[in-house]
């Protein structure tokens, strides 16, 4: 069969856009056929492009013989040009569709291209195995649903740089080929051909850089920037990804919070036509863990967790009894009319518990009938039953949920436990949406592993001038000027006041355990330009991945992105990473290590 060209011929609208109002217009379109049906003297053809999808027709009887045949040889997935008069439909109006009124009486027709039968249907609805989709992505993103994501995630971007752009904000691009250092995540490192043994790392974020820009007097910065962490992969992380990324000066939190919020208010109401309540609702880290068990807690349902430890630490039960006693915390959760949830939920709600490290989930049934059905009922007397039950909040028909540790273990246990009861009993509303800041987040994390502090943010984030005094004598207690913003559970973005002043800066890395001079060994550059003048600033930075993922509702941040990677990091359809050419790593000074040789 022979693919033309277009010679001159020139598209004159998009499928989707053909309207009532264009009848009587000859037009052409130029796509994929969706379907070509042949019903004998009427051949009818669906032609879709990026906007839409718009039938064309032929009939035997007015046609010229050629174009009725050529007509007749389309398939699913060639790309055709058509020309035709539109004109109201003769059959059916389709209300599926925006052009569904219309049709095109065709005139002319041309094969661009022909294609071989598509692996997978290009249709919403056909539900394929994602390695297959992932391994024929530009035929997946044909498929209407993936082509709108693209499109929302184009339409955010435009009205984010909108906005900045009206705010005063400058867009600046920071270097992909940077200095490795350490904290974070893993690098990516890039060898470098010039200097043998020589790495360049690739950026896990704009953040020094940002910062750098602050001290250059740019005053306000953003960027949409690509990141990279070499990092396990979930549903919503990927190895690259894009952040937009802000960074602003002469402001305190709220400033940076309420700019921020401004444009979360602003893009999604234009764009999903959301009507956000400001300001946003705000709460501490203490209260977010106490409450939800989490950094990042999903307020689209209630179920708080409550703290019994007062009542349990005597109830007769050792696990309580020694959790309280050594420190820790007992906690519950109340599941509402769950009192007879069938053994193996409550044991798979359990498993649940000791992924995050629990030991255990005790577990009480208040009955209807008034008895209570609970492994651990045994060790206590009856009235202190109804004393937990009391304290817990629960009433006859409930199920309570307890967990007994170290508080950080407790919080993580519950959270996720109230989790998955939110999810396997329906409590969240798909239509309810919860925007919060998290705020006064601790400055530093205990690592076991490491034996001392980490920053949970970075070493660079202000701490509270009242905590200033605790860098060295307690640096737990230390609260950082960080916020994160929480949209239904997931975190979409999150940022910090940065350290100005040098005095702080020292104390801090002090308290991370390295001097001001290893510091310099690490950080050099971006730690001298402090010297220089540098005015006091902060900023944050959404993942846009994310941001997009929880607009369209995608349940994985591999919906919004072109072409994402799987879950070891590999591209399905270049099949990247590869092996490369002995002489490449010879021009790069690389030898593979030791045990991959003998491999
Ligand atoms: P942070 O590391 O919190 O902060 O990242 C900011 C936001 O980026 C998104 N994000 C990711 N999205 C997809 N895949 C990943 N692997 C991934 N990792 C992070 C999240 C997160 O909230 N420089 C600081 C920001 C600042 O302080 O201004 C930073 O990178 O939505
Ligand atoms: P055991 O006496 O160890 O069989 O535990 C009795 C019940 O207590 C079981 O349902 C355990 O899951 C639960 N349990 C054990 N350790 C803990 C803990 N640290 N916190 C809460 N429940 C626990």
């Amino acid at each position: 069969m022979m693919e033309e060209s277009l010679n001159g011929l020139k598209r004159s609208m998009y499928c989707g856009e053909v309207r009532p109002e264009h009848v009587g217009q000859t037009i052409t379109v130029m796509g994929w056929v969706q379907k070509a049906r042949n019903k004998g003297s009427l051949i009818f053809i669906d032609v879709r492009d990026r906007k839409g999808l718009v039938q064309a027709v032929l009939s035997q009887e007015t046609a010229d013989p050629q174009l009725f045949e050529l007509a007749g040889s389309l398939r699913t997935e060639f790309v055709v040009a058509v020309t035709g008069k539109v004109q109201m439909r003769e059959g059916a109006v389709n209300e599926k569709l925006s052009t569904g009124e219309v049709e095109l009486n065709v005139e002319g027709l041309k094969i661009l291209s022909t294609a071989k039968t598509t692996p997978f249907q290009i249709l919403d609805e056909v539900d394929t195995r994602e390695d297959l989709r992932l391994k024929y992505r530009y035929l997946d993103l044909r498929r209407p649903k993936m082509t709108n994501n693209l499109v929302l995630r184009h339409k955010v971007v435009t009205a984010i740089r909108e906005f900045l752009n009206q705010e005063n904000f400058i867009e600046i691009e920071t270097p992909m080929l940077i200095k490795s250092t350490p904290e974070g995540a893993r690098d990516y490192l890039v060898p470098s051909r010039v200097h043998p043994g020589h790495f360049y790392a690739l950026p896990q974020s704009p953040q020094m850089y940002k910062q750098l820009l602050m001290i250059s007097g740019m005053d306000r910065y953003y960027q949409v920037a690509r990141c990279f962490r070499d990092e396990d992969l979930r549903a919503d992380r990927q190895p690259e990804f894009t952040q937009i990324d802000m960074e602003l000066s002469f402001v305190e939190e709220d400033d940076v919070m309420d700019v921020n919020e401004r444009m979360i208010a602003k893009v999604f109401g234009d764009v999903l036509g959301w009507n956000i309540q400001l300001p946003l609702r705000r709460m501490t880290w203490n209260e977010a863990m106490d409450r939800y068990g989490s950094d990042k807690p999903d307020l689209r349902f209630d179920m708080e967790i409550v703290d019994v430890t007062e009542v349990a630490k005597d109830s007769g039960f050792g696990v309580f009894e020694g959790a309280a006693a050594s420190g820790g915390v007992v906690r519950c959760v109340v599941a509402k009319g769950q009192a007879d949830m069938p053994r193996k939920k409550i044991d798979a709600l359990g498993e649940v518990a000791k992924l995050y490290k629990a030991k255990g989930l005790a577990w009480m049934g208040l009955l209807a009938d008034g008895t209570v059905k609970s492994p651990i009922a045994k060790f206590m007397t009856e009235e202190k039953i109804q004393e937990l039950a009391k304290a817990a909040g629960a009433e006859k028909g409930d199920l309570i949920l307890f967990c007994a540790d170290k508080k950080n273990i407790v919080c993580d246990a519950l959270g996720n436990v109230r989790l998955s009861l939110g999810r396997q009993l329906d409590l969240i509303d798909p239509d309810r949406h919860e925007f919060l800041w998290v705020t006064e987040f601790p400055m530093f994390e205990y690592s076991e592993e490491e034996n001392r502090y980490m920053a949970m943010h970075h070493p660079f984030t202000m701490p509270y001038d009242e905590d200033v005094q605790y860098l060295i004598s307690d640096p737990g207690r230390v609260r950082a000027k960080a916020y994160d913003m929480v949209l239904d559970g997931c975190e979409m973005g999150g940022g910090s006041i940065r350290i100005h002043r040098r005095d702080v800066q020292e104390k801090v890395f002090e308290a991370l355990g390295f001097s001001m001079e290893e510091a310099l060994e690490k950080f050099g550059f971006f730690v001298e330009a402090f010297s220089y003048g540098a005015p006091p600033h902060g900023g944050l930075a959404f993942g846009l991945d994310r941001m997009i993922m929880l607009m369209s509702g995608a349940e994985s941040i591999r919906e919004v992105i072109a072409f994402p990677k799987v879950k070891d990091a590999s591209c399905l359809m270049s099949e990247a990473p590869s092996v490369v050419d002995v002489k490449q790593l010879v021009d790069l000074h690389l030898a593979m290590a030791e045990e991959e040789k003998s491999e």
